[in-house]
């Protein structure tokens, strides 16, 4: 039968070069459709011979179906072409790794840093440094520890080196954080409330010494700053700090040039059943040297003494976090053994707040 084989090339040839799922549509119906081309082809048949019919209607079926066929495969070619484009389009990339738990943990010292920063923040703290390797001034002379005084010799000082030939005193390892007064009071002036947190360096090693330890310094300069604004400062920090209500201080007598009255400040505590329990008991453990801040410092710092006046305190930051977390020795605290980090450290995302809770 003259036709099938011009209308399968044309067909065949529109079908495949259909762009679109609708283009692809329009085809269909031209060829298909209740008035395509091959179903009209198809409804001549009635009015054929049947010996036409019998070569023309397998000629015409087989026509049909090979372009049945051929507009199933072109569908199915251009929804892969679409999916393809949108895949390009959205990519993300599955064979990346998920990411894993953070392995590192906030060490002790440093979460404690974090909380007592937070409270003396609420308090109207700010933050002061100074350098750890320190001049023999700052760390001496302008507290009030003149060359010879015998608190020199307290402090197991270690020394800087200095080239042969250059008399000047050698800069030291701070011994405590008190230099940073004077540095603060230099930069800021009165009235002035900071702490400095920090490390300190003296030669001493034991159960309960290590060379390298922390401390807090805390300064407050005002116009009537007295003794009883220090004990309500500590009193306040203390029940933050240990998160209980119930906390008793006991101010000691004590002597440090730097300040005049000095106190030494101790915490109530238990140790019953070898656990230990801040506010109950019969134990006191020191915590902490302050006083009112001694004229002399206060005129070193560029403070006029007549018109001002402070109080100051040094803290142990070690002694505290292991109070607070049970934590029996202090030199584990620095030898970074990962299994004593892991199961002393704190979560690196639960940054200490008082709102939050300090530690949770
Ligand atoms: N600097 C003292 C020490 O290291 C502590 C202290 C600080 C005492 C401030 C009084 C005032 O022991």
């Amino acid at each position: 039968m003259d036709g099938i084989e011009q209308l399968r090339t044309a067909y065949l040839e529109r079908i495949a070069n259909a762009q679109s799922a609708d283009a692809l549509e329009l085809v269909r119906v031209a060829a298909l459709g209740k008035k395509g081309e091959i179903s009209l082809k198809m409804r001549e048949l009635g009015r054929m011979t049947p010996e036409e019919r019998q070569t023309a209607g397998p000629a015409l079926n087989a026509l049909k179906d090979e372009i049945d066929a051929a507009l199933k495969a072109r569908r199915a070619a251009l929804e892969d072409a679409a999916l393809e484009a949108r895949l390009a389009g959205e990519w993300l990339d599955v064979t990346l790794p998920a990411r894993p738990r953070p392995r590192g943990t906030v060490h002790p010292v440093s979460q404690v840093m974090d909380e007592l920063t937070a409270i003396f923040a609420d308090m109207g703290f700010s933050v002061a440094e100074g350098p750890q390797i320190e001049s023999d001034w700052h760390n001496f002379d302008a507290l009030n520890i003149p060359p010879e005084h015998p608190a020199r010799q307290e402090h197991d000082t270690f020394f800087m080196h200095r080239a042969a030939g250059d008399n000047r005193p050698p800069h030291v390892l701070r011994t405590h954080t008190s230099p940073v007064q004077i540095r603060a009071m230099q930069a800021q002036g009165a009235p002035l409330r900071v702490i400095a947190p920090g490390r300190v360096y003296r030669m001493d090693m034991d159960q309960t010494h290590t060379p390298m330890f922390h401390q807090v310094e805390g300064l407050a300069v005002g116009r009537d700053i007295s003794m009883a604004n220090l004990k309500w400062t500590l009193e306040e920090f203390c029940r933050a700090f240990f998160e209980v209500e119930a906390v008793e201080l006991r101010f000691r007598a004590s002597h440090f040039p730097f300040t005049e009255p000095s106190a030494e400040v101790d915490i109530r505590c238990s140790w019953e059943g070898g656990q230990l329990r801040i506010g109950e008991g019969d134990d006191w453990m020191e915590i902490l040297g302050s006083g009112m801040v001694h004229p002399r410092v206060l005129e070193a710092g560029g403070i006029d003494p007549e018109a001002w006046q402070g109080f100051a305190f040094g803290m142990g930051i070690d002694r505290i976090a292991m109070l607070k977390y049970g934590i029996p020795d202090l030199r584990a605290f620095f030898e970074s053994d990962l299994r004593w980090l892991r199961h002393y450290g704190f979560a690196a995302l639960d940054t200490p707040d008082l709102a939050g809770g300090l530690s949770r």
